[in-house]
């Protein structure tokens, strides 16, 4: 270990997965696009902003960092978001299916790109109407139903930022946001359905707006149909809202620099900050990436799987995918109802080509077994998709052997709500790919790993993964707080961007994260990433899903302790234990060896996925555990409790 590494690099994992001859012949790019950004990295910005938007105004600068880090892209050019993703394709294919919509009850919407113009121009007349303009901001809270995409892309069309707010979050979470960004309408639902129940947004919307005195008007989806407390003075069906409005409307001309939203991340511990993005570099960000990444073609039938109040949702369910006039797969509920073939269901009836999830479900498709997707064609599939968290290689496999059927090349793309669009991925028609890895900075895109003191780390070490020059999508500040934003992503290296993400880097410069630096665990002076030994872990036959922390620990600083759900039909014992702890030991080296390992029926997660470590930690330590109202399962972390209270193992 030489001194200045941060993070030590443990494990490389060598299957190598080159892209099929087929794929390379019919791929959007190939290893020439990273040599002409190589070589004019904002010319080929500035290329792909020409190219994929619609410009009212042209734009003749790139980049303006005259107040960095409050950076500008195409700051002289003007547009609109939703002329980009519906007007200009009137003409081409108004016919051409936006949206196949799924509901979880069953019931289904096929919506055109024509029918989303003038549902959209409809509700920018009501929301017009309510006497929202340009520069207000508008809360939704709904569930994944398509009046969600239609609400924001008419926001967009009034020049007004929408706030959205995943629709599982509590009244506490969602005020807290309203109140923020001082928003002035509300749209929410009655109810939404998740796992046959309904989730009663309006009464949460209800508890929120009391304490909102910037709402003035609620605007309320009808969807389950349940009755639902009323205020005249400001509550307003969606469906009376569009009811007689006319299906045009001019869209406002925006600056490139004018707001498109706002999305707010909460970290750990802090206030949740407003994450600010705003028109046309998102657009162009948003746009060529998805266009490469998941090599769009005309007929593609393409599923992002995620929720549209992540990030994830924005750039790759609306304002990617829309701006590409590609046909997407929209789908309200769980991947589990009414039973766990759920999603290969849809995959088989829209035959689709183009599918993007998280780890954390490709984990719970591993824990449910083959024989779900097995009862379903797969066969129409091309590509695969993961986002959110580092893949443990074995997920990675089961991905590729059983969903993929061995023939879909595997995107596996790192970014951030911050940076708007995918930053490290391979493009799939021209970057070999590695389990686990998530490759190379797109084309036009500068990452890099430092140690503690901004040196770069050279290959076959680990660091802090930063961003060495600003990007088109990038968040432009923290909505009212611009000096949180220096001091979170500014401060630390001067002049490039701090990720907050451990990484390590290969000799063939392949990029592999390592999962937050807050994560990062201290065991007899060897900083290590959680990352590494969890995936040693799911890569043992037994294990669907694993998550370490660092307890602290009188000799050794801190101890590592695992947190271990088993694949179906595997029962846990003693003897697995013991066997799982020398594995990793075998697999990794005996530094990395948990000192113990708690068997669980689940994890805790946050409710875009992610494991919640901070509390794992907090039960090792046997503290007193922290704020669980974010957590998507909290019934869980008793159960673990439980089990890690007679702390087992060590020697
Ligand atoms: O830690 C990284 C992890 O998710 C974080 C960003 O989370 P969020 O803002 O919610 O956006 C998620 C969707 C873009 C990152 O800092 N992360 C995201 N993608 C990956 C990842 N970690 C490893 N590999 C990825 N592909």
């Amino acid at each position: 270990m030489t001194e200045k590494k941060a993070i030590e690099a443990l494990t490389f994992e060598e299957r190598v997965f080159p892209p099929s001859d087929e794929f390379v012949a019919q791929a959007n790019a190939g290893l020439e696009i990273y040599e002409e950004a190589e070589a004019d990295w904002l010319g080929f910005w500035q290329k792909q902003a020409l190219e994929r938007v619609t410009w009212f105004k042209e734009p003749e600068v790139v980049l303006d960092d005259s107040e960095a880090p409050f950076f500008k892209w195409f700051s002289d050019g003007q547009l609109n978001v939703s002329y980009n993703c519906l007007d200009r394709h009137l003409e081409t294919g108004g016919d051409k299916v936006a949206y196949y919509w799924e509901g979880e009850p069953g019931d289904t919407r096929e919506i055109t790109y024509r029918e989303l113009y003038e549902e959209v121009c409809q509700v920018a007349n009501g929301l017009a109407g309510l006497g929202l303009k340009k520069g207000d901001r508008v809360a939704l809270y709904l569930g994944m139903v398509p009046e969600l995409a239609i609400a924001m892309l008419a926001c967009a069309r009034l020049g007004v930022a929408h706030s959205v707010v995943f629709g599982g979050f509590s009244s506490d979470a969602l005020a807290q946001r309203i109140q923020d960004a001082e928003c002035k309408v509300l749209i929410t639902g009655d109810g939404s359905w998740r796992r046959g129940k309904s989730f009663p947004l309006k009464e949460n919307a209800d508890v929120a707006v009391a304490e909102c005195p910037s709402i003035e008007h609620v605007v309320v989806v009808k969807r389950t149909g349940e009755e639902v407390a009323w205020d005249d003075a400001k509550d307003v069906w969606y469906h009376d809202l569009i009811d007689g409005q006319p299906k045009e409307r001019e869209p406002e001309v925006m600056d490139a620099e004018d707001m498109l939203y706002i999305l707010y991340t909460s970290g750990t511990t802090a206030k949740p900050k407003g994450i600010v993005h705003t028109t046309g570099g998102y657009l162009a960000g948003a746009a060529t990436t998805h266009h490469y990444v998941f090599d769009i073609k005309p007929d593609d039938v393409y599923w992002c799987a995620a929720d549209i109040g992540w990030v994830t949702g924005h750039s790759y369910i609306v304002y990617g995918p829309l701006a590409n006039h590609t046909t997407g797969v929209m789908y309200e509920g769980t991947p589990d109802f009414p039973d766990k073939d759920r999603l290969w269901q849809i995959v088989e009836k829209y035959k689709v080509t183009k599918f993007y999830t998280a780890p954390t479900a490709i984990r719970a498709f591993m824990k449910w077994g083959e024989e779900y997707p097995a009862k379903h064609d797969l066969s129409s599939l091309k590509l695969l998709g993961t986002v959110g968290e580092p893949i443990n290689p074995e997920a990675w496999i089961w991905y590729h052997r059983v969903i993929g059927g061995e023939s879909c090349p595997i995107v596996d793309t790192w970014w951030q709500t911050e940076t708007g669009a995918i930053m490290i991925t391979p493009l799939p028609g021209a970057v070999a790919t590695k389990p686990g890895s998530a490759t190379k900075g797109f084309p036009g895109i500068f990452p890099d790993i430092v140690d503690d003191s901004g040196e770069s780390v050279p290959l076959g070490g680990g660091g802090y993964l930063v961003i060495r020059k600003p990007w088109p999508s990038m968040l432009r500040t923290i909505y009212g707080d611009p000096e949180r934003y220096k001091e979170t992503y500014w401060s630390q290296h001067e002049g490039i961007y701090f990720a907050g993400d451990g990484c390590k880097r290969d000799d063939e410069g392949y990029f592999w994260l390592l999962g937050r630096v807050d994560d990062v665990m201290n065991v007899s002076g060897h900083r290590l990433s959680t990352t590494e030994i969890e995936s040693a872990l799911v890569a043992h036959d037994a294990v669907a899903e694993a998550a370490v922390v660092g307890r602290a620990d009188e000799i050794t600083g801190q101890a590592i302790a695992a947190f271990v759900t088993l694949r179906s039909g595997v029962t846990g014992d003693e003897a697995l234990v013991k066997e799982l702890r020398n594995w990793v030991s075998e697999k990794i080296s005996p530094i990395a060896r948990p000192a113990s390992i708690v068997l669980t029926d689940d994890l805790p997660k946050t409710r875009s996925g992610k494991i919640m470590r901070r509390l794992l930690k907090d039960i090792s330590e046997q503290r007193q555990l922290g704020d669980v109202t974010t957590l998507a399962n909290a019934d869980v972390v008793s159960a673990i409790s439980d089990m890690a209270a007679s702390r087992p193992q060590e020697d």
